[in-house]
């Protein structure tokens, strides 16, 4: 094991300038025009696989590539190892706004101990550290307890919708003992998570319509309801004033959290008055009779994320608009069913909805939530390798965003998902100025040479 350690310590400024080339590609999933550029970034990585060592290939399929890359399968007293999979996301979020950006999002700057780029921790730093953990075993020909395929696709941002498909057709090769991801947080630099809950999603888009057209709000005002009025009315009965979600039924399902959760939740390190200043608002609102760390990644949530509705341009238009419309999305938790949610909440919309307009509703995606339990034994093994990497017990975390694919994982390969998240609180992924910690980078790369071994072991 130390030549392997020594072998990171060495190298790490190299594996730095390796990943300020990666971060380098616009791999943006979201937008056509980019389609090129996640063709190269996939080559690229595929290239530098195989210069570490590993049997690697590009899997086309029916929007980008798959990176799959192999250690040299090996046997240890003449049985098959333990296999393990990573898997991780080369594609990465849309940098816009522009003009927010210190430095360009495509030009990796390094300030302090971070390094800025768009992908930098979503996802390309994160699993690139488990990459340069297995280079260092094989460079330094320290022989690996397990063999490990890495699985890096180019559609997690935009809904993972090929993959699932993927999993299925080569499902003898990823036939596994685990799935282990980095694409999740942490609490600090110097106080390491392990995520054993993921929230799941249910997403919708509803359109009030009235009038065949606008009309003039002075000559019609008064004969004919107003969508953007009736939506805002709808939409304010959808939580009430404890901050829950009043849509009948719809926390039928939920598993109550247990004291050992709820104790474990009291160690993350999140001071309130700070913790209001990042986010820039006045006061926090939440669920009453949670704290703010159970409201955001254990309770659910129904949110607004888009509201549209008639004129939005300079001074004033007195129409009556012809229609409004809003985004929602619910992150829902263990044991809600996405499609029992979305029947809920589209029966509740049309007996809410008045006879003055139509109610149109459409049902995007949707994803369960996940839940590993936190005294399995690999995950007993993960937190070891967490806290010889970081040196402090690391702490038990359910985390509020969703990685779909991770129940697929479940039902095509029949394994639990470990979360080994190393992205920080304000690393702003999705956001402008998106950074990687490079302490996070290092350690997260020794986390993962124990990890082989604390998982094998166990
Ligand atoms: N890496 C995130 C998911 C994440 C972030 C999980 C932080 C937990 C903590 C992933 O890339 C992501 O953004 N997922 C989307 C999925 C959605 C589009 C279905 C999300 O959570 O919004
Ligand atoms: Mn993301």
């Amino acid at each position: 094991m130390q030549p392997v350690v020594t072998y990171l310590k060495k190298n790490q400024s190299r594996f730095v300038d390796e990943l300020c080339e990666y971060v380098r590609f616009p791999s943006v999933s979201a937008q056509t025009n980019h389609r090129a550029d996640l063709k190269a970034c996939a080559d690229w990585l595929l290239k530098h696989c195989r210069q570490i060592g590993l049997e690697a290939r590009l899997c086309p399929t029916a929007g980008n590539p798959v990176v799959m890359a192999r250690t040299p399968r090996g046997r240890s007293n003449g049985k098959p190892r333990p296999h393990f999979l990573v898997y991780g996301h080369y594609d990465v979020q849309p940098p816009e706004p522009f003009e927010l950006w210190k430095t360009p999002p495509f030009e990796p700057q390094i300030r302090g101990r971070s390094l800025f780029a768009r992908g930098s921790t979503d996802n390309k730093g994160q699993h690139f550290a488990h990459l340069k953990a297995v280079e260092a075993y094989l460079k330094s020909d320290v022989e690996l307890p397990c063999d490990i395929t890495f699985l890096v696709e180019g559609e997690e941002e935009v809904g993972s919708k090929n993959l699932g498909p993927f999993l299925k057709t080569h499902r003898v090769e990823l036939d596994c003992d685990a799935i282990v991801i980095s694409d999740t947080g942490m609490p600090a630099a110097n106080c390491p998570g392990l995520t054993y809950a993921l929230r799941g999603i249910a997403a919708f888009e509803i359109t009030l319509s009235g009038p065949t057209r606008d009309l003039h709000s002075g000559i019609f005002g008064g004969n004919v309801d107003n969508p953007a009025m009736a939506l805002s009315q709808l939409l304010a009965q959808l939580r009430d004033e404890n901050g829950r979600v009043a849509v009948p039924g719809f926390y039928d399902e939920v598993q109550p959290l247990s004291p050992y959760e709820r104790r474990q939740m009291k160690r993350f390190p999140l001071k309130e008055k700070d913790y209001r200043k990042f986010l820039g608002v006045p006061k926090l609102f939440g669920e009453r009779g949670f704290t703010p760390v159970e409201q955001r990644s254990a309770r659910p949530t129904l949110e607004i994320n888009g509201l549209t509705s008639g004129y939005q341009g300079e001074g004033t238009k007195t129409i009556i608009p012809a229609w409004a419309s809003v985004k929602i999305t619910c992150r829902l938790v263990p044991n809600q069913r996405p499609e029992r949610i979305a029947k809920l909440i589209r029966a509740h919309l049309r007996k809410l909805c008045p006879p003055t307009v139509r109610l149109e509703i459409e049902g995007g995606h949707g994803a369960k939530p996940y839940l590993v339990s936190p005294t399995g034994r690999q995950t007993q093994a993960a937190l070891r390798a967490l806290q010889s990497a970081f040196g402090t017990q690391p702490v038990l975390m359910r985390e509020g965003g969703s990685i779909p694919i991770v129940n697929e994982f479940k039902k095509t390969l029949h394994a639990d998902t470990l979360l080994l998240g190393l992205s920080l609180p304000d690393d702003n992924a999705h956001s402008p100025n998106e950074k990687f910690n490079l302490d996070c980078f290092a350690k997260g790369q020794l986390m993962s040479a124990y990890l082989w071994r604390e998982l094998s072991e166990s």
